[in-house]
Order: structure tokens, then C-alpha cells, then sequence
């Protein structure tokens, strides 16, 4: 027995060291072959352009074309240097699609035709476009994802369910380091427009994200575990939040977002699963909510699975366009009753400064800090937070619990007492 199980062993060595060795080889021909021409990605990507239509894709709007943007992908991210897979003007009908790194090269999405999802749920594992760990990845263009996603909102369960099945998000990103996303437009995801999982230094600027204001947890942007995040110049429009800052996120910068409808600009929800981790270094900075439902708000569970922390976390210049709940802080966060709100409550919020917050509130609360009693809120800092209820027969009010406040210059009734 153990002979024959030595001998079996040292064939089984043998064989996959030619193996290795042959693999080895084929991989630095390649390269050779790649470095040798003026065509830097693959034999369908000529100089380094990969076309979609030359790959059998077509902008007709109706016809399939998930295997030319597969195909494209391969190309362009097995080769060396830059790589840009070019989506030319048109409608391209295309399933799910999984583009997965490393790649060789820097890889190049324009998007100047829009991409629409099938609407067929059935095809679908998780998301809609998921990019895996690339380095250098630029997504750019005046062209649209649209997600397609009102044939499929009905089936959304999430406000009844606490675990229901998650629709497809429109675009994923996991595991990319440094990257930019610029100048498209995210249109009706059956899901999140976009998430960013595991990302570091992306900087998404110039992006519109548009899905009518009752459709289901069509959330703009969210992000988790990431650091380095700038989001610039965008201008969102949802169901969801805006903009969501979920646990492990880090050096985020968020400047010249306008937002609305939707459910404003969030730190959150934090506390819902095990081992999240701190949210610090947060800023928001020159940003317009108009009629979003709420404005700047940090929301956290207060029968929370983790202990976190959220702090460092800066507001400024922001208006506030008949925003409802301009200043939010939820510590008994609970959508739709769905969890129970009263708990020991395991996150704390810290270190948090408004300055310069101005402009008009639906509701006469403009300012609510909802923080728990085992866990107060502390170094909450608040500096010319001027908002004033636009409604009639009430006055602006701010309504605080549990909150250690530093008010300067602002209007006296917005003063948590
Ligand atoms: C955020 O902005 C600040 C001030 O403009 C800057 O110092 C910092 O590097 C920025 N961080 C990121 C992640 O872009
Ligand atoms: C306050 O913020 C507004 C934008 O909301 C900006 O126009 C104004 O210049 C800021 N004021 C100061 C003193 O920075
Ligand atoms: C004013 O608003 C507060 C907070 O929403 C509410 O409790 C109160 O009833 C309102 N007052 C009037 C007169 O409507």
C-alpha cells in the first residue's frame, strides 16, 4: 500500500511539473507574441481597441450580446499595456457579465452606447456587470447602464422580508484597486446602481444615477470595506439612499453631489451583520439635497450583531433644498419594523461635525439626534446650521436624545438643549 501510494505520488510530481513547465511556457509566448506586435491586447483587439461590434455585438437593442463583451473582456484584460474594450453608440442587450482580474494590462471600458440588462431574472446569479479584482480600471463615457429595472421591481420582498432575495445589482465592483469611473449615466438597476465592495482609491466623478423615487432599494452608490473612495461632481436621483457609506468604509470623499429624490446621503446602516468593521474619515462637503427624504444622516441598529464605531466624520457647505430630516442621527434604526429597536445597542458615534448646513426642511424636525442611552453620542459638533421648516403652522425644531453638543452660530431653536 504505501509503496504503490509513494510511486502513484511521485508520478502525480512528475506530471504536474511538466505541466508547470509547459503552462510556463505557453504564458511567456504569449507575452512575447503580445510585446512583439503594435496590437498590444489579444488577436481580436487590434492596437489595443476592442471593439464590440467587431466581436459580433450588435446595437440593435433586442440581440443578445453577453459573448462579445465576454469575449472583449478576455482580450483586453489578457493583454499587455492599455487595453480599451469600446462600447461604440447603439443599444446592446446583454445578460449578466463577470469581468474577472487580475489583467495583464490596464484595462479601459468606454461606454459611449448604453449597455441594457436582460430583464430575464432567471439568467441572473447575483449582479448585473461585476468587475473582480482589476488594478487601473477606467470606466468612462457619456453612455448609460440601464438596468432595465421596472419589469422586475414588483418582485421585490425586502420591505416585508428581512432576508429576502436581492435583486441584481446594475455595477459591481469588488476587490479594484485604484480606478475611475467617469461620465456615465446609471439608469433604473433592478437593485443598487452601484457597489463597491473591497475597493481602494475609486474615484467616480461626473456620474448620473437616475431611477424614479418609489422604486425599491434602488440605492445610487454604496459602498463597504473600502478606502480612498472620492465621489465627485455626480448628481444622483433614487428610490434608496443617494449615497451609502456601509461598515469598513474609510477616507471617503463626497463633494459636489446633488441628491434627490432618494433617501439622502448615509452613513449606514451600520450594526445589521456580524464583524463589521469602523466607518472613520468621512467627508461631505458642497452638496445639494432637494426633497430627498432625508439629508445627511448616520443610521445604525440598535439590536446590532456588531460593535463598531463611526467617527471623524465632517459636513460642510451643504444645502438643503426642502430636505426632509436635514440632520439625522438614528441610532434605532429599524426599516419597516422589520427588526426589533430596542436592544443593546453595540455602535458607537463619534466625533461628528456640521458646519455651514443651510437652506429649508419638509419637516419641521431639522435636526434629530436619536443616540442611544447606553451609548450616547459624543464630540457632535455644530457650526452656522441654519435650516428652516418650509412647511406652514409649525416652526424648525431640533429634536436631540442622548447627544453631547457643541452649538456655535447657529439658529438658537436648532441648539440641542
Ligand atoms: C479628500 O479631500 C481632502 C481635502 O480636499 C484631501 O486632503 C484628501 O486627500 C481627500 N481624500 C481622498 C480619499 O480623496
Ligand atoms: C456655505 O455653503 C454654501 C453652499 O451651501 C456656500 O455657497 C457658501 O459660500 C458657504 N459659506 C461659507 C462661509 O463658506
Ligand atoms: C409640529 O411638529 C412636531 C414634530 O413633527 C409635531 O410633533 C407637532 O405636533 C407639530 N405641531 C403642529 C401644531 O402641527
Amino acid at each position: 500500500m504505501a509503496f504503490t501510494t509513494k510511486n502513484a505520488m511521485r508520478a502525480l510530481f512528475l506530471l504536474a511539473l511538466v505541466c508547470a513547465v509547459q503552462a510556463g511556457k505557453a504564458a511567456s509566448k504569449d507575452a512575447k507574441a503580445a510585446d512583439d506586435g503594435a496590437a498590444k491586447g489579444g488577436g481580436s483587439c487590434p492596437s489595443g481597441s476592442c471593439d464590440i461590434t467587431k466581436l459580433g455585438a450588435s446595437g440593435n437593442g433586442k440581440t443578445d450580446s453577453t459573448k462579445a463583451l465576454e469575449e472583449a473582456w478576455a482580450s483586453a484584460c489578457g493583454g499587455t499595456g492599455k487595453n480599451t474594450i469600446l462600447i461604440p453608440k447603439g443599444d446592446y442587450l446583454v445578460g449578466p457579465l463577470n469581468f474577472k482580474g487580475p489583467c495583464k494590462g490596464d484595462v479601459t471600458i468606454q461606454v459611449d452606447g448604453n449597455l441594457l440588462a436582460s430583464t430575464d431574472l432567471s439568467l441572473y446569479k447575483k449582479n448585473w456587470i461585476e468587475i473582480l479584482r482589476v488594478d487601473n480600471l477606467v470606466i468612462t463615457g457619456k453612455g448609460k447602464l440601464d438596468g432595465q429595472g421596472s419589469a422586475v421591481w414588483s418582485k421585490n420582498s425586502c420591505a416585508k422580508k428581512y432576508d429576502c432575495k436581492i435583486l441584481p445589482n446594475s455595477l459591481v465592483l469588488d476587490y479594484v484597486n485604484n480606478g475611475e469611473v467617469s461620465g456615465i449615466t446609471l439608469l433604473n438597476s433592478k437593485f443598487f446602481h452601484m457597489n463597491v465592495y473591497q475597493c481602494k482609491d475609486l474615484v467616480i466623478k461626473d456620474v448620473t444615477v437616475t431611477a424614479p423615487g418609489d422604486s425599491p432599494n434602488t440605492d445610487g452608490i454604496h459602498m463597504g470595506d473600502s478606502s480612498g473612495i472620492s465621489i465627485v461632481n455626480t448628481v444622483i436621483g433614487v428610490g434608496d439612499d443617494c449615497i451609502s457609506i456601509g461598515p469598513g468604509s474609510t477616507k471617503v470623499n463626497i463633494t459636489g453631489v446633488t441628491c434627490g429624490p432618494g433617501h439622502g446621503i448615509s452613513i449606514g446602516s451600520l450594526g445589521r451583520y456580524k464583524d463589521e468593521k469602523d466607518v472613520t474619515d468621512i467627508t461631505v462637503k458642497d452638496c445639494t439635497l432637494k426633497k430627498s427624504s432625508n439629508g445627511l444622516r448616520i443610521k445604525a441598529y440598535e439590536d446590532a450583531a456588531s460593535v463598531l464605531t463611526a467617527s471623524k466624520i465632517h459636513y460642510e457647505n451643504i444645502k438643503m433644498e426642502d430636505a426632509g430630516n436635514p440632520i439625522i442621527i438614528d441610532m434605532k434604526y429599524c426599516p419597516n419594523k422589520i427588526c426589533t429597536s430596542s436592544g443593546a445597542s453595540k455602535v458607537t458615534v463619534k466625533d461628528v461635525s456640521f458646519k455651514n448646513i443651510t437652506g429649508t426642511s419638509s419637516t419641521p424636525e431639522a435636526v434629530s439626534l436619536l443616540c442611544s442611552d447606553k451609548i450616547p453620542c459624543s464630540g457632535v459638533t455644530m457650526d452656522n446650521v441654519k435650516v428652516e421648516y418650509s412647511g406652514t403652522n409649525n416652526k424648525t425644531m431640533a429634536v436631540c436624545k442622548n447627544a453631547k453638543v457643541t452649538t456655535t452660530a447657529s439658529l438658537k431653536e436648532l441648539a440641542c438643549a
